[in-house]
């Protein structure tokens, strides 16, 4: 059945995973990519896809009401899938205003515009909400978020993420918006913009820059690869019940040190470097404030009701990456320059 999916958030890292599995996927779906291109966000990352007949791309800001409302009112859309969002904690602490506004803020508008477009009785809206297992706070050594665990925000940025998450849910128990909601743990693949830990050690350990771990290093996070969250989403939208949220995640808790220590001889390995030539550039740094020690999903609930597994081990998943940084350094190179985002943000302003 054809369709007319919004995919927020398009141009960031899972975002852009997300829109070309759609677009290559389902070819009689028109598919609106609506992406504000911050920092994060780049239109390199869709390359292959750019030219496809049911592919468009929208520059624009989920805070601004009138142009999300234009927006709908212009494709009628019947599927939101909304990825948009601040996403690194670092940048929550440091300037956490962004975040309420574009995470929760951003996030009700949008809900505002499905509402006032969708008409009752619903049938196949859908209203897809991509959230994180921080909302859940932090474990200790033992135990698993599940989807019963009651959230417990510790940074601004999983304050704002929670925040989002109650707003859906409210839109659904008040007005009967159809929506869905899952929450993953942290992702890992090619196309992650290098701030967050993995890429930006790839690019530390390719420059030989120190390697900053905060604290000992001793936080665990439990890694998926992006394509197997790309996926899961796929079947979540098509086979998810509507006002249920679903736990995503990998079975793959590492503790932060040991999984540089494992990057840092692969890195040396591909490199042709001598073994522990990326471990000496480890350097341990102030930790970073209020840092949440354990993240662990139980993701039960997917695979008994819609049989989902991720299908990428940790160490294929992690050579992919690895491969896939050191043959597009160019890429790299290009999002790290203030000149390549600048030369984006007039290209579409105009
Ligand atoms: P990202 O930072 O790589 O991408 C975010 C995208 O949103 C960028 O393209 C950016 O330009 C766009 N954006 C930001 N503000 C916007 C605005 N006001 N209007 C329109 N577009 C805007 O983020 P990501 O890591 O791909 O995360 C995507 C989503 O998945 C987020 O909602 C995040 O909370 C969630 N999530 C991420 C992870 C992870 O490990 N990265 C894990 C679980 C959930
Ligand atoms: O759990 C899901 C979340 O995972 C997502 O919701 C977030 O959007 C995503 O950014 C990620 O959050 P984390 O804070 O876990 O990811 P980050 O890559 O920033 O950090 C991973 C771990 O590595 C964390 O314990 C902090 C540590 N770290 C990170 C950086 C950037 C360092 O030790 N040094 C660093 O330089």
């Amino acid at each position: 059945m054809s369709k007319k999916i919004l995919i927020t958030g398009g141009a960031g890292f899972i975002g852009s995973h997300v829109v070309r599995l759609f677009v290559n996927k389902y070819p009689d779906s028109t598919i609106v990519n609506l992406d504000a291109l911050t920092y994060a966000g780049n239109l390199l990352n869709l390359k292959d896809i750019e030219n496809k007949p049911n592919y468009r791309f929208v520059k624009g800001d989920i805070v601004n009401a009138d142009q999300i409302f234009s927006l709908f009112e212009e494709y009628q859309f019947d599927t939101v899938i909304h990825l948009a969002a601040e996403s690194h904690v670092d940048r929550s602490i440091a300037n956490p205003m962004e975040f309420v506004n574009t995470n929760v803020l951003g996030t009700v508008n949008l809900l505002n515009a499905a509402r006032h477009f969708w008409e009752k009785p619903y049938q196949k809206e859908r209203f897809y909400h991509i959230s994180t297992d921080e909302v859940y706070g932090s474990l200790g050594d033992e135990g698993l978020f599940t989807e019963e665990t009651s959230y417990d925000p510790r940074s601004p940025y999983s304050a704002s993420k929670a925040s989002s998450d109650h707003f859906v849910r409210a839109w659904h128990h008040t007005y009967g918006l159809p929506v869905i909601l899952s929450n993953c743990s942290n992702n890992y693949g090619s196309h992650q913009f290098p701030e967050k830990l993995i890429p930006l050690f790839i690019n530390n350990i390719i420059h030989k820059k120190p390697l900053p771990v905060y604290g000992k290093g001793e936080n665990v996070r439990d890694w998926l690869y992006v394509e197997d969250h790309a996926a899961a989403i796929d079947l979540i939208l098509k086979e998810g019940k509507l006002g249920e949220t679903y736990n995503i995640g990998g079975h793959n808790e590492w503790k932060n040190i040991d999984l540089i220590r494992l990057l840092c001889g692969i890195m040396d390995k591909k490199l042709g470097r001598d073994p522990g030539t990326s471990e000496a550039l480890i350097t341990f740094v102030k930790d970073r404030a209020g840092h949440d020690l354990r993240y662990a999903i139980d993701a039960g609930k997917l695979q008994r009701e819609l049989g989902w597994t991720p299908s990428v081990t940790f160490e294929e998943g992690l050579e992919k990456t690895v491969d896939w940084y050191l043959t597009n350094e160019e890429w790299l190179r290009q999002v790290t320059s203030g000149a390549y985002q600048e030369y984006y943000r007039k290209q579409y302003n105009s």
